[in-house]
């Protein structure tokens, strides 16, 4: 196939020729049926125009007629089926080993945080050839998150996390776009995005502004909003000790397990009484409206650091 057709934005990520294909076959199948609806229709209307002595014989029922345009149309809408939920399971499974990155939208902008530290604003770096997952959230209204050379794009949605990942597979500066009407300045909602080979990319981020990493900012907040008297070590097991935490199933009260990641921590801490941890009385208060989207995020990075013999 071509490598770039035409009218269509860069192939740039490990999902595009995938989703292109897909895309150009559905357009083939409607451009066919078409064709043929408006060929049969001037065929018909001139073979059976009103002529004197003769007339058209009405189909009285027909079984197999019946079974032709039944059983065609069931099979090649299962061949879209089947190809795009595979298509779609693949493109929403990041791969195990991917950076996150998280993406906060906010009127008018994108808030990028890298886990080393850097930040940026309308613009996303990353690395060539390996796989990155996108963490976000919105400070306001629904945005969405739009690479067209990536071929992706996910809603952004205020007060919950949703990921979307990719794979850059070239080297150089992309459009970034917000998706969804978020008000007058939406269309100035975009930037772009610099791929960059890996040696280069880890340049970059030494280069940066020497910011803290997500996680250090994200431990003197814990320490400040006293997160340290029940949760880590020695802390008398007043709550749960988050250490090793990441990414583990947690048992809780009403017998359910959940799975310890981003979205769950961050209800945990907002909402602290929707899911209590076994064996735990539920004393926690919550942190709503103490903790800006970009201090949950420190906060996340932090907890994620707490591996076990870190301590
Ligand atoms: Cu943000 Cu449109």
């Amino acid at each position: 196939m071509w490598t770039n057709f035409p009218l269509f934005p860069e192939r740039a990520s490990t999902i595009a020729g995938g989703v292109d294909a897909l895309y150009f076959f559905l357009v083939a199948v409607a451009l066919f049926f078409s064709t043929l609806i408006f060929a049969a229709i001037f065929y018909f209307a001139i073979k059976y125009r009103r002529r004197p002595g003769v007339a058209a014989r009405p189909i009285e029922g027909s079984l197999a007629l019946e079974l032709v345009w039944s059983l065609i149309p069931l099979g090649i809408v299962m061949v879209m089926f089947t190809w795009g939920a595979g298509l779609y399971f693949r493109n929403s499974a990041p791969p195990p080993d991917a950076i996150d990155i998280y993406v906060v939208g906010k009127q008018w902008m994108w808030k990028l945080q890298h886990p080393e530290g850097a930040r940026e604003i309308n613009e996303l770096h990353v690395p060539v050839g390996r796989p990155v997952r996108l963490i976000m959230t919105s400070q306001d209204v629904i945005h969405s998150f739009y690479i067209p050379a990536f071929r992706i794009k996910n809603d952004v949605l205020p007060g919950r996390y949703s990921t979307v990942w990719f794979e850059a597979t070239r080297a150089g500066e992309y459009h970034l776009f917000c998706a969804e009407y978020c008000g007058n300045q939406h269309s100035g909602m975009r930037g772009r995005v610099v791929a960059m080979e890996p040696a280069r990319y880890e340049e970059w981020l030494a280069g940066g502004p020497a910011g803290e990493s997500l996680a250090v900012a994200g431990e003197r907040l814990f320490r400040r909003l006293g997160c340290t008297n029940c949760h880590l070590p020695g802390a008398g097991s007043r709550g749960p000790v988050l250490v090793g935490l990441y990414g583990k199933p947690v048992p809780l009260e009403d017998g359910k397990i959940v799975r310890a990641e981003e979205a769950y921590i961050r209800e945990s801490i907002l909402n602290p009484r929707a899911k209590v941890v076994a064996g735990y009385p539920a004393i926690m208060p919550t942190f709503q409206g103490q903790i800006s989207e970009e201090g949950m995020v420190e906060i996340i990075a932090y907890i994620k650091s707490l591996r076990r013999g870190s301590e």
